[in-house]
């Protein structure tokens, strides 16, 4: 691919929300609130878009397909991207995952598709650092993912479950961002062993609830002691949003995520009503924010040109 022509590839990709509560860094599910980023090789480097949000994603986009490229041994001269959506950046719904897998499937396109999508795993993980946006961004569904980072390199072991098509996620969307590897570092260095049985055991009920249809335990399976007391420090009304949610008849609530977006799974019936008491308490909290409400997608990055 060297001095080549200009090559451009179109792909959709996801938003996604991570964690579900307790399951940090292992559950995400991919929503159905897409994007389309193209990349282009081989045409005159453009100038990066004025909107510092969107050249953001742009550049997370080339810089992953350009990774590709190098990992799999070409040079290509020129790795563009540009975005076309409205995922908002920061607000805990994978942005950089998806500008990241965009970037890596549409460069395998380009490449003839010559590395399988499982190939794409270990580079998705050590762009992304951790692979519970990415892996659903670029498969799709719900994935419980475990990394298997050694002294070889980073990898993922994850697994897909079909997402359940009665339930939906209502989004409440705050105008605030919550850079995640900020958020990160707030987070306690250690656990009691209390609080790590507490969160295993919500973990796995938060898959056993999605996959056995048990909606009635996720009130309880998405509670956590990990992440979200430690981000409620930056986000004082999460709790409050929580509360109200499932006061409005949410099965659960959590924060999506490193945040900002609070989410909650309501039945279909439910969804508008939740997602306006959590308007109304965002309100009153003095807090800017829109809200969503998304189904949960079976679908990964897909190429939709080229
Ligand atoms: N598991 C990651 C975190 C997801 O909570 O930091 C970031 O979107």
């Amino acid at each position: 691919m060297t001095s080549e022509a200009a090559r451009s590839v179109t792909v959709r990709v996801p938003a996604t929300s991570a964690n579900l509560g307790p399951g940090f860094d292992a559950l995400g599910v991919a929503l159905d609130w897409t994007a389309r980023i193209t990349v282009t090789t081989g045409a005159p480097p453009r100038t990066p878009s004025d909107d510092p949000v969107v050249a953001a994603i742009e550049r997370m986009a080339a810089t992953a397909a350009a990774a590709l490229f190098e990992a799999a041994g070409e040079r290509t001269d020129t790795v563009d991207a540009t975005y076309e959506g409205d995922l908002p950046v920061g607000r805990g719904l994978g942005m950089s995952a998806a500008s990241r897998a965009a970037g890596l499937v549409a460069a395998n396109r380009m490449l003839g598709d010559r590395l399988g999508a499982e190939a794409l795993v270990p580079l998705a993980v050590r762009l992304e650092g951790h692979g519970d946006n990415i892996i659903p961004a670029l498969f799709g569904g719900l994935q419980v993912v475990v990394h298997t980072d050694s002294d070889e390199g980073h990898g993922a072991v994850h697994v897909p479950i079909a997402p359940p098509d009665d339930l939906r996620l209502a989004l409440l969307v705050p105008e605030f961002s919550m850079p995640t590897e900020e958020s990160r570092r707030r987070l306690p260095a250690t656990l009691t062993r209390q609080e790590a049985v507490a969160n295993i055991g919500r973990s796995a009920l938060v898959v056993a609830a999605l996959t056995q249809r048990r909606y009635d335990v996720l009130r309880v399976a998405v509670e956590d002691v990990l992440h979200q007391p430690a981000r409620a420090a930056l986000f004082p009304a999460l709790y409050p949003l929580i509360e109200a949610a499932t006061e409005a008849g949410a099965y659960g609530a959590y924060l999506s995520g490193g945040g900002s977006t609070v989410a909650a799974f309501v039945s279909p019936a439910q969804a508008e009503a939740v997602a306006a008491a959590m308007g109304r308490t965002a309100a009153a909290h003095q807090l800017q924010a829109s809200t969503r409400v998304v189904a949960l997608s079976a679908r990964g990055t897909e190429v939709v040109d080229g």
